[in-house]
């Protein structure tokens, strides 16, 4: 009986664990934040922010994030102030209980293209573009497979029919997607003379929304290096002082 258990738990795994290697191909990447001392590059940082307020923001939210954060990737308090003032929100009841509008200020959230998701659905041909606040977090393979699919539009292979208004993409689920591809060669201008390809471009943007989404990355790296730090010297010393007490014991 207990065999008989074993031999099926050890089965589902099994097909549990080919389903998961299904995805395994997905190509990986070089990040500056991966690893025990990885740390934002700020540059990189500003420029993803400019790729996705020049590119993505048209269409995706981030409701999350507020202007003053802006600081936390380098820009200073003036920058973030002009920042804020180029959008408007919706402010109120003001004395005379009507709403009114103002230029945002730094500690407002970030402004989202449409008022709400069936406005975002109306202008998407049905499909509603998620908010990226938090999506490296969202999505299995996080950056590495955002990455993939902001470069991965191809041609549809021939036997294969692509929806109206849907987009093939090698990486989208069912490879089929409703975002048409954003990002191409100079989409933006960079100011810090970097070179603007499709994949710089992508790399930068992937690299804000994973700030977006773990901004206390480096502080929790930092950490765990202390921590293993503190183990080290803290083991160091019991063993010398369990050395000295056991020494005269034979
Ligand atoms: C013209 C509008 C538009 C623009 C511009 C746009 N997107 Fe999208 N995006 C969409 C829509 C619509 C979807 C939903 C696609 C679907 O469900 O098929 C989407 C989906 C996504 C997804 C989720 C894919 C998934 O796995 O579900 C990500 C990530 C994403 N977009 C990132 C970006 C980034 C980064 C940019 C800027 C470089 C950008 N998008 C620009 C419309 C847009």
């Amino acid at each position: 009986m207990k065999i008989l258990f074993f031999l099926v738990t050890f089965l589902i795994s099994g097909s549990l664990l080919a389903a998961e290697s299904s995805n395994k191909n997905m190509p990986k990447h070089e990040w500056s934040f991966k690893g025990i001392t990885g740390t934002f590059d700020k540059a990189a940082l500003q420029r993803g922010y400019k790729v996705y307020r020049e590119v993505c923001e048209g269409c995706h939210s981030m409701k999350l994030l507020y202007y003053r954060d802006l600081m936390d990737i380098g820009f200073s308090e003036a920058e973030v102030k002009a920042i804020a003032s180029e959008y408007t929100v919706l402010d109120g009841p003001n004395d005379e209980g009507e709403m009114f509008e103002r230029s945002a200020r730094p500690a407002d959230r970030f402004v989202s293209s449409y008022a709400n998701e069936n406005e975002a659905r109306a202008s998407n041909n049905g499909a509603y573009p998620p908010d990226l606040s938090v999506i490296t977090k969202a999505r299995k393979h996080g950056e590495d497979y955002i990455y993939n699919l902001l470069i991965g539009y191809e041609e549809p292979p021939e036997n294969i029919e692509v929806g109206d208004g849907m987009y093939y993409n090698k990486w989208m689920d069912g490879n089929q997607i409703a975002m048409p591809q954003p990002i191409y060669d100079e989409s933006v201008d960079y100011d810090d003379g970097t070179d603007n390809n499709e994949k710089q471009i992508a790399k930068d943007v992937v690299a804000f929304l994973k700030w977006s989404a773990e901004p206390e990355l480096e502080v929790r790296k930092n950490l765990g290096i202390k921590a293993i730090l503190f183990f080290l010297v803290l083991g160091t010393v019991v063993y010398l002082a369990k050395n000295r007490l056991w020494r005269r014991v034979h």
